[in-house]
């Protein structure tokens, strides 16, 4: 177990963290263009970016992340025409990604000829992950740099997603020289990925930022899928099962927390219930207040000395509750 309380970096350990002014922007963008990485805010969570083109800078993520490489990336844009260049968008979902995109949505779609993408990014494979951030300072960093820019989540593989420029230091440290910073994510759960490569069965592999019934308001019925990795096959044993995960133990739907537990609640009876520190996702029982809280309250649990172990109140399994509910199913399942 590495439960340890946060101490203050050493001056020499960190990256800079750099507020997300146009000089730093700039600087930015020519980091990427020149192959190194650099982490930057978007709505769902921060991201750990490379240019995409280039598969020096696409190891680089992976290095960083300690990430396996059989995990392919998802590939940001700054609008549906770049998004176009790189995959085939079938007409018939058109019009839904027009209203959904800028936005918590992730299209995989088969590669057009010539999108130049690094085979690092796709493992390989046919088809691409293209996203479209809304984030202001995701859209002026990739309009700046000019190219496709993989970005994962900006920690450490396994670890807990950022959403603050502050966990993104904790967990990657000098591993990433720059972090833009942009405020705290305002989603909080990674985008919601969607298999469109055949319109008539249309594949939800990721519950995530955008709810489900959202994107069914927009696109009709989808089908829950298996990701291209499942990362809980018996395969890859155990490597990834433990994604999201806190460093201290988690116990889900539970109704009370013991002294030595941090308690993370939701909604409006979370009172005289117990645990060493508690942390409300949501007074008002609000999923999309709760998704954007998740991921800083179970850092905010997972770093404090008083907390052993943590505890979760059940969260209801509808609209954002289900993406949630997907993120602590993974932080619970046993670590390999
Ligand atoms: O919100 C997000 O999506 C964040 C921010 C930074 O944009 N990014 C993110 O990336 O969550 P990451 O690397 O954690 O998620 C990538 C996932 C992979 O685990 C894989 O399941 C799926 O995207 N993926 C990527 N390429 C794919 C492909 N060609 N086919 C199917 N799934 C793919
Ligand atoms: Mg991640």
């Amino acid at each position: 177990m590495s439960a340890q309380p946060e101490a203050p970096l050493p001056q020499n350990a960190g990256p800079r963290i750099a507020a997300a002014s146009p000089a730093a922007i700039a600087e930015a963008a020519a980091m990427l263009r020149a192959g190194g990485l650099v982490a930057f805010p978007t709505e769902t969570v921060y991201g750990l970016g490379a240019d995409a083109t280039q598969d020096g800078a696409v190891a680089g993520i992976f290095q960083a992340k300690g990430r396996p490489t059989f995990n392919p990336l998802i590939v940001h844009v700054p609008d549906l025409d770049a998004a176009q260049a790189l995959i085939d968008i079938p007409p018939a979902v058109l019009d839904a990604v027009l209203s959904l995109w800028p936005g918590p949505l992730t299209l995989v779609a088969n590669q057009r000829p010539n999108a130049g993408i690094s085979r690092l990014a796709t493992v390989g494979l046919p088809t691409l992950a293209v996203r479209v951030p809304a984030h202001p300072v995701a859209q002026a960093l990739l309009r700046a740099a000019g190219r496709p820019i993989a970005a994962p989540s900006a920690n450490r593989s396994g670890n807990l997603s950022p959403t603050t420029p502050a966990h993104v230091a904790r967990s990657l440290g000098a591993a990433v020289p720059l972090v833009l910073a942009g405020g705290r994510a305002e989603v909080g759960l990674e985008s919601t990925i969607l298999d469109v490569t055949d319109p008539a069965h249309l594949r939800l592999l990721r519950p995530g930022g955008l709810a489900r019934d959202v994107l069914e308001r927009f696109l009709g019925p989808v089908e829950r899928s298996k990701p291209v990795i499942d990362d809980r096959a018996p395969s890859a044993p155990g490597q990834l099962a433990s994604h999201y995960a806190p460093s201290k133990p988690l116990r889900l739907d539970a109704v009370a927390a013991e002294p030595h537990e941090g308690f993370l609640t939701f909604g409006p009876d979370a009172f005289n219930r117990g645990g060493a520190l508690r942390r409300n996702l949501s007074a008002e029982g609000d999923l999309a207040e709760a998704a954007a809280n998740l991921f800083a309250m179970l850092h905010e649990l997972d770093q404090a000395p008083e907390v052993q172990a943590i505890a979760v109140m059940a969260v209801p399994d509808e609209g954002l509750g289900s993406a949630i509910l997907d993120r602590l199913r993974r932080a619970a399942a046993p670590r390999p």
